[in-house]
């Protein structure tokens, strides 16, 4: 969501800003910008909405040349996605350049205040308040520093803010609150970015900036100040990912590698340690999207191999619940970014409510990581597609193995079942590259159903959750009108949309549940669905009877199988979504970090 590149002192700091928006572009973005310094001492600004391609075309056509810039892809919050709101936005003179992620809260307030005032506006931007605001406060004989700081004692929001003026030629301001920003020291240059991807091909060393933090970037220097604008030391980090891990390599788009990716990744995560965190009473897990689909995994594996109660809110609907205490509560916030705002707010909450805070977390010093008071990291790597896939199958990987570790500690689990238990997570990895291996079955199916009206996604118990993840990554990216229901649920209502155009995926891994769900196969078959039902190995038989077509898993436990029910469904929305022609790697609407509330 939105992403911000800027750097000070380089030879030419066009094709850094326009190669540094190029690797943040898979968070989404609807509009791009650069502004850049000339050896004119001017600001010169080119934007326009739509892709890069549009803005290198017009770089193309009008080129600009300086060394220092601020670039920033938008995606659009406060006004539509039009030349005019893209970023970067300027004050009256022009002297100023703002770009900004994130949403200024009382921004109707601050706009009619400084329309009164005089200053003419001409985005519908929330950023265009903090580009007339700083230039206000610079009338008033401040210089950027103090101007800046001003400004931020004024605003409300979240916000990541990078500031350029012509008459403080050799540097950048940064500040941060509620959205990441890294700052990048290189050798003859300084950097700043919304995500360490856009910086990996310059520098290695990034100093992360905290909440509250406002830095001063030149090209050889940069000064920190915390909240209360004390100057203080962030230490630099060496990031040791290399640029491979954020390309596409071989593979034709970060979704496709990312799925195959998948094996690996578990591999790595059971190689890790694991959190350590004194055994809860009860878990409250806050998630969104397929984090959320992850916890209610979570919730079920906590219950079944440690006995511990456990519940799943969606992290936007939690400020809304009453506030009662939660002191005998671990706060669980699964997020693959760490920078998920409801996820975010959802934590703090439950922390002010008495909660314990922990974390399963992918992104490395992001907010959720620093806020929580233990954080199980899930290794899955730079994720980029847009579409989680092995984001979600780390998640409940670090679920399983927490569950597992507590059921121990609790002796729920025998010491028996605890070395059954060793053996069977060091299958998994084999397991998914076996089910994974099976490409050609999902690509013929999804060749055959290109175009449904309606695909329901249904199952039990855990497989429910799977139901849940499998049509939303199928609605995500290939637009079709994908819904998933509680197996039990159909003939409470949805069953009524079946007709013989429907095409109904049946997940039936449990081995306890898969009885009940053949009966509900047989209810949407007899009106009319082509049913595709996923099942293990040993049943493949009992649904062969029943179902059009049948895809089989491996054996594994029941509480295995979500790892791998997952992946040929995350295969077929990929298929059908190249089929479809729809941009897998980044689908309209959508961001990658959802930093806003
Ligand atoms: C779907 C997807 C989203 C995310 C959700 C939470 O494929 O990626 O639903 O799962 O936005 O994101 P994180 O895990 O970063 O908090």
């Amino acid at each position: 969501m939105c992403g911000i590149m800027g750097v000070v002192g380089a030879k030419d700091a066009v094709s850094i800003l326009v190669e540094g928006l190029q690797h943040l572009s898979y968070r989404g973005y609807d509009a791009a910008g650069v502004a850049v310094l000339t050896d004119k001492g001017q600001i010169e600004i080119r934007k326009s909405a739509g892709s890069l391609d549009k803005l290198k075309s017009l770089l193309v056509g009008e080129p600009v040349n300086g060394r220092t810039g601020v670039g920033h892809t938008r995606w659009a919050t406060h006004g539509a996605p039009t030349d005019c709101n893209a970023h970067p936005h300027t004050d009256a003179s022009g002297k100023l350049a703002v770009i900004h992620n994130g949403i200024i809260e009382n921004e109707r307030a601050l706009r009619q205040k400084l329309a009164g005032e005089g200053y003419v506006f001409r985005s519908q931007t929330d950023t265009e308040v903090v580009a007339h605001l700083i230039a206000k406060y610079l009338g008033e004989t401040c210089d950027l520093h103090c101007a800046l700081q001003k400004t931020l004692q004024i605003i409300s929001g979240a916000y990541a803010l990078v500031v350029m003026y012509a008459d403080e030629p050799d540097r950048i301001y940064a500040a941060r609150k509620d959205s990441p920003l890294v700052i990048g020291i290189g050798k003859d240059a300084g950097y700043v970015a919304s995500d360490i991807p856009a910086l990996l091909p310059y520098t290695r060393e990034m100093l992360l900036l905290e909440d509250g933090d406002v830095a001063r970037v030149t090209k050889d220097a940069v000064i920190v100040w915390d909240r209360d604008d004390v100057i203080t030391e962030r230490l630099p980090k060496t990031i040791t990912w290399d640029q491979e891990a954020a390309d596409k390599g071989e593979h034709m788009t970060f979704m496709d590698k990312e799925i195959d990716e998948q094996p690996d990744a578990a591999e790595r995560l059971l190689a890790s340690p694991l959190m350590r965190h004194a055994v809860p009473e009860r878990v409250s897990f806050v998630a969104c999207g397929s984090a959320y689909h992850a916890s209610i995994i979570g919730r079920e594996l906590l219950g079944r191999l440690a006995q511990i109660p456990a519940d799943v809110k969606i992290a936007s609907e939690m400020r809304y619940e009453p506030e009662l205490p939660l002191d005998d509560t671990l706060c669980l916030a699964v997020s693959q970014s760490g920078e998920t705002a409801d996820t975010l707010a959802a934590l703090r909450q439950s922390k002010r409510r008495g909660a314990k805070a922990a974390a399963i977390v992918n992104v490395q010093d992001s907010s959720i990581a620093r806020e929580a008071e233990s954080v199980q990291w899930m290794h899955a790597g730079p994720e980029i597609a847009v579409a989680t896939t092995k984001g979600y199958t780390t998640q409940i990987l670090s679920l399983l193995r927490l569950a597992l570790e507590w059921g121990k500690t609790r002796e729920v689990l025998s010491a028996r079942d605890a070395r059954e238990w060793e053996e069977q997570l060091n299958r998994i990895p084999g397991l998914m590259r076996e089910t994974l291996a099976d490409r050609d079955r999902v690509d013929q199916f999804a060749t055959a159903h290109i175009a449904p009206r309606l695909v329901f996604f249904i199952g039990r118990g855990l497989d429910y959750a799977t139901a849940l993840e499998g049509a939303l990554k199928l609605k995500e990216i290939s637009y079709l009108n994908a819904e998933a229901y509680a197996a039990g649920e159909l003939k409470h209502g949805p069953i009524a949309l079946i007709e013989n155009d429907a095409l109904v995926v049946a997940v039936c891994t449990q081995s306890e549940l898969t009885s009940k769900t053949i009966s509900n196969i047989r209810e949407v078959k007899a009106r009319g669905a082509s049913v595709l039902a996923l099942c293990r190995k040993s049943d493949e038989a009992r649904l062969k009877a029943e179902a059009d077509e049948v895809w089989t898993l491996p054996d594994a436990p029941d509480a295995v199988m979500p790892l791998l029910a997952i992946l040929p469904l995350q295969r077929l929305a990929y298929e059908t979504a190249l089929l479809r022609g729809c941009s897998v790697d980044k689908p309209r609407n959508l961001a990658k970090s959802v930093t806003v509330e």
